[in-house]
């Protein structure tokens, strides 16, 4: 591998992805690896943009809504400080919570699937993940977690349109997952069990890939 490991969290809403990212960011970093984890939307301009659309303190058609997902994901990716091209030329290994399937799944609702992923060719080109783990929740499960420990409802954390969303995982993955390495955990676990299933993963990803720690 001519860089550290590129790894994309997926999965609905309430999944666990932030949570299993924390693990895993943590093992490897007690693994000894430099680790850089991170998440879409951004914190920087066009996330925090996409946050005031998605907790409708601004409105925007389903269009524009994807197409600043994905300038958020180019800026995510090029950008000379925090870009994670930057972070993995540096040595380090790069986790993302959420990549572009994120947008095959979410946007699909309102679009045609095609559109998303040729729109997001841009960033399929520019970095591709080694690793992307779907996490796959039923859409009730997710909502439940949600709502015993969220107060802000997003836009899009309703059970029907998890519901959908989840379907459209599931496709996208029949369609893109032989370009990636995808592998699908079942997040109906306990955290621990998950995280021990993400591990041999990331291990194998490791020892194949002859990455030096
Ligand atoms: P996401 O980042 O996918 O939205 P989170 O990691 O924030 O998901 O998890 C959503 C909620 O569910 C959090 O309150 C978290 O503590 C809880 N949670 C995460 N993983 C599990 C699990 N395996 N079983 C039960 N609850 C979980
Ligand atoms: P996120 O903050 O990850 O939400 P959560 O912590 O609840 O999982 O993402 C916010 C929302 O943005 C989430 O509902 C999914 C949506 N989203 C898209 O619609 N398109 C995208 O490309 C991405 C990355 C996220």
């Amino acid at each position: 591998m001519r860089r550290p490991p590129f790894i994309a969290f997926e999965g609905i809403d309430g999944s666990g992805k932030s949570s299993q990212v924390r693990i895993l960011s943590d093992r490897l970093e007690t693994a000894g690896y430099h680790v850089h984890s991170t998440s879409e939307p951004t914190n920087y301009r066009i996330g925090s943009m996409l946050r005031r659309i998605l907790t409708g303190k601004e409105q925007a058609d389903e269009y524009t809504i994807a197409a600043l997902f994905l300038a958020d994901r180019l800026d995510h990716i090029h950008h000379p400080d925090y870009g994670m091209l930057a972070k993995l030329a540096a040595g380090e290994i790069v986790i993302t919570d959420r990549y572009y399937y994120s947008s095959y799944a979410y946007h699909s609702q309102f679009m045609e699937m095609d559109w998303v992923i040729r729109a997001n060719s841009l960033a399929a080109q520019a970095l591709r993940p080694d690793l992307v783990i779907f996490l796959d929740l039923a859409a009730e499960q997710s909502m439940a977690r949600i709502q015993a420990n969220r107060e802000e409802i997003e836009h899009y954390e309703k059970l029907d349109n998890l519901a959908r969303v989840r379907e459209n995982y599931l496709k996208a993955i029949d369609l893109e997952g032989n370009r990636d390495n995808v592998v699908t955990v079942d997040a109906f676990r306990s955290v621990e069990e998950i995280a021990a299933d993400i591990w041999s993963y990331v291990d194998t990803l490791i020892q194949t890939s002859n990455y030096p720690q």
